[in-house]
């Protein structure tokens, strides 16, 4: 497995290997690995002949009062789970390289970028885009491989992809959880042992929430109070949103019918963990 820090070499590489024929898949992370990036790896070993996994943690998508100087970063661990599940190369940029002085470019996403969140988070998908495109030029994938734990980027992403004619496949991978149903997170490490005991509400209000709709609830109010409950008997639970949106617009749904996106965002402490799940009517 090679370590690629030069966007120049990352391009040149990939265009000798676009040239052998090779399909590139990729999996662009900020490190801090777990199940659930892995999980992308190995879905994209199947799908292409060539691995680039990325490892940045990207500052433009990071609010001046988030996480961006604490986020977890373990670069060796990285590399050994990532040779482990079959990545070719990890391409990992120093901030100087990919947003160097006078650097004045960035890719913004109408409407789809506000909600959820980007309601919370002013900035973020703007954030999200722009390294998101610059690393579509540099690597120039054939696959292109996200989670669905990141509902809101998975749709931002596959418009952008559409309207700016990146010819990279986007793919969605599932949400891999803990055995009690947490979605496996970096920021999960964030959490103290009793913060960590709490949060596996998220899931299982997930769960209830699936369960009205599936029973034939259909005021989408009612949902997300019993949810709002649920949840607020966890003591250091702090709801930001619970929503119920159309799955490609993201609206708030007024009625449940057809594909909807139950989607929740809640802080345990400083640490704040979102949490989706996809559900057809
Ligand atoms: P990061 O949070 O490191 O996530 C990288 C990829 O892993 C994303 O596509 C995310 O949805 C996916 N992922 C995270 N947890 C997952 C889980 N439990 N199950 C399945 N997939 C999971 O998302 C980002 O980084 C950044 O915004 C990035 C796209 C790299 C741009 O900076």
């Amino acid at each position: 497995m090679q370590l690629v820090t030069s966007t120049k070499k990352m391009q040149q590489l990939s265009l000798l290997l676009r040239r052998k024929g090779k399909k590139i898949s990729f999996v662009p992370t900020m490190g801090a690995l777990h199940k659930g990036h892995l999980s992308l790896v190995k879905k994209a070993k199947r799908l292409g002949d060539f691995v680039v996994a990325s490892i940045f943690v990207n500052p433009a998508q990071f609010g001046p009062k988030e996480d961006y100087k604490k986020y977890p970063r373990d670069l060796r661990k990285d590399k050994e789970l990532l040779q482990q599940a079959g990545c070719d190369l990890i391409f990992a940029p120093r901030v100087e390289d990919i947003y160097p002085e006078g650097y004045l470019t960035y890719v913004n996403i109408d409407e789809l970028s506000n909600k959820l969140e980007g309601a919370s988070r002013p900035g973020h998908f703007k954030g999200v885009c722009t390294i998101v495109a610059k690393l579509f030029n540099i690597v120039q994938p054939d696959f292109a491989i996200f989670g669905q734990k990141d509902a809101q980027q998975a749709i931002i992403i596959q418009k952008m992809t559409e309207d700016l004619n990146f010819p990279v496949r986007i793919i969605v991978c599932p949400t891999v959880r803990e055995k009690d149903g947490l979605a496996c997170s970096s920021r999960n490490s964030y959490l103290n042992t009793e913060e960590r005991d709490q949060a596996k509400i998220l899931y299982q209000s997930l769960k209830l929430g699936q369960k009205m709709i599936k029973a034939g609830e259909k005021n989408p109010l009612k949902i997300i109070k019993k949810i709002r409950e649920l949840i607020n008997n966890q003591k250091l639970a702090k709801i930001d949103y619970i929503a119920l949106t159309d799955t490609q617009t993201l609206e708030p749904v007024r009625k449940i019918k057809g594909e909807l996106l139950l989607s929740l965002a809640v802080k345990f402490g400083k640490t704040r963990l979102i949490d989706n799940l996809k559900i057809c009517v």
